[in-house]
Order: C-alpha cells, then sequence, then structure tokens
C-alpha cells in the first residue's frame, strides 16, 4: 500500500503521518525530513539544498528524485510507505510512477489535504517542532505539556527556519504555481480524495482511516 498526502505548507501532511505511523505499519517518507536531517549534520547534501530550503524554493528535481529513488531501494516491497511532501510538482509525479512501476507498484491511495492561505499562516507561525522524534506541535492550539519541551523525548522544541512570514509567503506561491498542477494529473487519472484539512486532526485521521479501509478492500491489499 502506498499513500500519498499531498497539500499545502502546513496542512498537517507530518500531523497525519505521525499519526498513522504509531497506529499502522507505514514506512514514512518525508522529503522535507530528508533534506532537514542532512542539513542539520551538514552532509554534502544539506549543504546543495539549503539555499533552496531557506527561501522556501524547491530543490532541483534532479537531486530530489534521485534522493526519493535511494531512499526507496532501502524499502523492501512488502513495505506500505506514505509519501510526504513528494511530489510536489508534475514531473516528479510522473517520475514517481516510473519508479514505482519498476516495483510493479502504484500510488494506491492520494489523499489532497484542502486548506486556505489564511489558515496556514497561522498554522505556521504558531509552529514547533522536535528534530529528534519529529513530533509537531502548535503554541495555541497544540501545546506541549511542559512549554518548550517535546512531550515524547523532552528534547529542547524548535520553530523551523523556514516558517518565517516571509518565507511562508513564498512556499504558498510554489504550492499553487506548482504542486496545484499536479492535482489536475492524479484527479485526470480518477485517482485523488480530496479531505477538508481545516477540521480537527482528529476528524481528519478518522476519515483517512475509513478512506484506507475502502481502499484495501477494494484492491484486495
Ligand atoms: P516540507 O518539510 O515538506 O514542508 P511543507 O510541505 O511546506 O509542509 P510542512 O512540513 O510545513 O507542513 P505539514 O503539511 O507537514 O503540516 P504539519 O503537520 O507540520 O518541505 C520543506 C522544504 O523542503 C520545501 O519548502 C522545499 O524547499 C524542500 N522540499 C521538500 N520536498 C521537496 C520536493 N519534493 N521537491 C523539492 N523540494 C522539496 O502542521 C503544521 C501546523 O499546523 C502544526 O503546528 C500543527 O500542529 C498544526 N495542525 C496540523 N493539523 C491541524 C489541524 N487539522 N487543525 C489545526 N492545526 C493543525
Ligand atoms: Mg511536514
Amino acid at each position: 500500500m502506498n499513500l500519498l498526502l499531498i497539500g499545502p505548507p502546513g496542512s498537517g501532511k507530518g500531523t497525519q503521518a505521525k499519526r498513522l505511523i504509531a497506529e499502522k505499519k507505514f514506512k514514512h517518507l518525508s522529503t522535507g525530513d530528508i533534506f532537514r536531517e542532512n542539513l542539520k549534520k551538514k552532509t554534502e547534501l544539506g549543504l546543495k539544498v539549503q539555499k533552496y530550503i531557506d527561501q522556501g524554493a524547491l530543490v532541483p528535481d534532479e537531486i530530489t528524485v534521485k534522493m526519493v529513488e535511494l531512499a526507496l531501494k532501502e524499502v523492501s516491497k512488502e513495505t506500505s510507505v506514505i509519501f510526504d511532501g513528494f511530489p510536489r510538482n508534475t514531473s516528479q509525479g510522473k517520475a514517481l510512477d516510473k519508479t514505482l512501476k519498476e516495483r510493479n507498484q502504484k500510488l494506491d491511495l492520494i489523499l489532497y489535504l484542502e486548506v486556505a492561505d489564511s489558515e496556514i499562516i497561522g498554522r505556521l507561525s504558531g509552529r514547533l517542532w522536535a528534530p529528534k522524534s519529529g513530533c509537531i506541535y502548535h503554541i495555541k492550539t497544540n501545546p506541549p505539556k511542559v512549554a518548550g519541551r517535546c512531550d515524547k523525548t523532552g528534547e529542547s522544541l524548535v520553530v523551523r527556519k523556514d516558517d518565517k512570514k516571509e518565507v511562508i509567503s513564498a512556499r504558498l506561491k510554489v504550492f499553487w504555481e506548482n504542486t496545484h498542477p499536479l492535482l489536475h494529473y492524479y484527479e485526470k487519472q480518477g485517482n485523488l480524495n480530496k479531505i477538508h484539512g481545516e477540521k480537527s486532526p482528529d476528524e481528519i485521521f478518522k476519515t483517512i482511516l475509513s478512506l484506507l479501509e475502502n481502499s484495501r478492500n477494494s484492491q484486495n491489499l
């Protein structure tokens, strides 16, 4: 089962992916998380992609697609994967279709978390993130039990560098210009499920579980 979570920055892709991996056996493949890990470790890849991420621009396809292909090689064909933040434009979408085809696979469920730009700004300007555990918080709507500390690991929470107002605007622009057309690509394949992403995380998770169940039953997965 290959599941894709697609949506604007701050639409809740990471929040829902975390819940899915806690409840179901999924491998979480988030290109943003892989890039951030490389930035933290100052790897060659990290140094190469820093300027794009800091500006809220897309990392060039040749780097991102290759990175995902390598990551997928480490995943057995029996493992269910959640793609989060990849693909992000039509050319990445086609590249992923090709890579999955070579594994005799496809995207089984595509979920678009629809959230208005006005809501996104409030979400991202209050987001806190735990780099080790990957847990995601919001200063007002989902605060940690102890201020500034992760509930799971106790580590210090940080604000993502790309959650500055001007970078959020750049990321939203990239979403509408590059990622939104990818939705039409999936819509044409008759494969896109739209989810009202402004409901509560619990309600959204319930909807995702039910779509997952339907998809598994209809495909005998
Ligand atoms: P990436 O890390 O993928 O960032 P993004 O797509 O901008 O999305 P976010 O991680 O910011 O948001 P999210 O949807 O995960 O929301 P979250 O659950 O955290 O990419 C970062 C950068 O890497 C890109 O800008 C680009 O430079 C590069 N990159 C990555 N992939 C690439 C690719 N394929 N090609 C090229 N470049 C690439 O939630 C956000 C906040 O909202 C939290 O505070 C949370 O608590 C809150 N929240 C969540 N759900 C709800 C809800 N239902 N109601 C209220 N609040 C909620
Ligand atoms: Mg995320």
